[in-house]
């Protein structure tokens, strides 16, 4: 039995927890609203928010429910696009949207709308270019986005009136969104620990996290399967640090890391790098542990973590084994992992006042798509000296790679151009790019060239 709040409603249901929440709220509730797209989490029109109570406050994300299985609603406010409208009036998103011209065939609006509203449901800033960022989940085939990015700019300025105002209790009172959202905190107080505690932790057909691979690559397989949920459990939440160790637990969302003060000291240029990957409502859903087990060669955040050196714990429900990211891969989608155990949590050396770290990403388009080529640096130096280098690289190979020699030939060595030409030679040595849809194996292994220099001098060290 899932239980969970669908925009005023207490929902209870036997169907199986591996249905995606589009398919719930219109098959099963009729609410039509909520547009169906790509099905593959790239259009937005599908967009919903889902609201669950952290640190004691109600917090909102968009998500695409396409991708969603209903599963991870548990004790949770799922909220459709029919759950923002009032009886008689539009609200002042949807009067914006109308106002600035900013639909036509209107297929897409709800999303927007939606995300939109994600965007008043936040505490972020109100400025037109924060409001711009929250559809960037966001596809429109026919009015094209100045109208839409005005409308948006028009919300923003609503928000400014916020001034320190409890954010529900803002957007209620403002009637950007209806009353009863003032009353789903209470109510999910206690169907939380409830829908919770009856997840079996014994089904493990299917592992499932935010989903966003899971169900583009295995939709028809998943819907009906035992699933085990890993997204919500309260153990694998949370990033810590101990001393210089960092400890994400395995459910750590891509946007978790976005918050995390921690992440943001360590990575001055984290918000940039986000930014890169994926749109809003696949950020608030995508694991970190699920980038890594899907191991797609161009997986970001695995490049990202195995120039880290991250070090995951694996557990099989009783016993536990530390791995390293680095020994993971042995073969394209090939791991070093039993069918039984998941990943409970990955840790990580937080880059110390010596050292240097660089992710570059270049794909066929700045956002919302896959990268070409990926590469991350991270440096520890004497000086001018590296003291040690790990390089990764991504889309060069079966696997995601940490690049071993190259990485070793740094050692002991001071940076200047010449070094850099020479690793260059190095890193065509372990690399096997082929040639494909991004590009041909020449231009891949130009451009990873082109990304270890950029590293470089990206960090001022050339
Ligand atoms: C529109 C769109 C854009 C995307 N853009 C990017 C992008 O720019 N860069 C990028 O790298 N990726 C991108 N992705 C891919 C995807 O979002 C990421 O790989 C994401 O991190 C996967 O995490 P998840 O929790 O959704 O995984 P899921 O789909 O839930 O699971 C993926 C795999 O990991 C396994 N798994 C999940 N959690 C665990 C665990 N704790 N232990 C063991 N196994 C586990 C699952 O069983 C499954 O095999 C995109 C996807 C979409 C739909
Ligand atoms: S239908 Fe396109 S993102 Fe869900
Ligand atoms: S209004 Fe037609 S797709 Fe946006």
């Amino acid at each position: 039995m899932i239980q969970f709040i669908l925009n005023e409603k207490t929902i209870a249901t036997n169907l199986p927890p591996g249905m995606v929440m589009l398919d719930f709220i219109r098959y099963h509730q009729h609410l039509t609203g909520t547009k169906i797209g790509c099905r593959e989490g790239d259009c937005g029109a599908c967009t919903i928010l889902v609201g669950e109570i952290a640190n004691g406050e109600m917090h909102y994300q968009s998500m695409t429910s396409c991708l969603m299985p209903i599963g991870n609603a548990a004790g949770k406010h799922i909220v459709s696009i029919e759950g923002i409208n009032f009886a008689d009036e539009l609200n002042p998103i949807q009067q914006a949207m109308a106002d600035e011209g900013a639909t036509q065939c209107g297929f897409c609006t709800p999303g927007f709308v939606m995300s939109l509203a994600g965007y008043c449901l936040s505490s972020t800033e109100p400025n037109q270019q924060i409001a711009i960022e929250a559809i960037d989940g966001n596809i429109c085939r026919c009015t094209g986005y100045k109208p839409i990015e005005r409308a948006a700019g028009k919300v923003a300025t609503i928000l400014k009136e916020r001034e320190g105002e409890e954010v529900t209790a803002f957007v209620t009172r403002k009637k950007i969104l209806p009353g009863y959202f003032n009353s789903i905190k209470d109510k999910l107080v206690l169907m939380r620990e409830e829908a919770i505690r009856t997840q079996d932790p014994e089904l493990r057909t299917f592992l499932v996290g935010g989903g966003t691979d899971l169900y583009v690559q295995q939709h028809a397989a998943i819907t009906n399967a035992d699933i085990r949920f890993v997204f919500d459990h309260p153990e694998l939440n949370g990033i810590r640090n101990e001393g210089k160790k960092c400890f994400l637990g395995s459910s750590v969302t891509v946007s978790d890391l976005k918050a995390s003060p921690i992440i943001n000291e360590a990575f001055p240029d984290f918000q940039e790098v986000a930014k890169l990957i994926s749109s809003t409502p696949i950020r608030n859903m995508a694991t970190i542990a699920g980038n890594f087990i899907n191991a797609s060669p161009i997986g970001d955040f695995t490049i990202f973590f195995l120039a880290l050196d991250a070090q995951l714990i694996l557990s099989d429900g009783n016993t536990t084994r530390e791995l390293p990211l680095r020994k993971l891969y042995k073969g394209y989608k090939l791991l070093d992992k039993k069918p039984e155990e998941h990943i409970e949590q990955i840790w990580f050396e937080l880059p110390e006042k010596n050292s240097y770290f660089h992710f570059e990403k270049v794909s066929k388009r700045t956002h919302l798509d896959i990268a070409s080529v990926n590469s991350a640096i991270h440096l520890k130096m004497n000086g001018d000296s590296v003291i040690e280098a790990s390089l990764s690289a991504g889309g060069v190979g079966p696997v995601p790679m940490f690049l071993q020699k190259t990485s070793a030939f740094f050692t002991g060595k001071k940076i200047n151009d010449q070094l850099i030409g020479e690793a260059i030679e190095v890193m065509k040595t372990e690399i096997s790019p082929i040639s494909d849809a991004r590009g041909s194996k020449e231009y891949k292994t130009l451009l990873l060239g082109q990304l270890i220099k950029v590293h470089f001098i990206e960090r001022r060290l050339l």
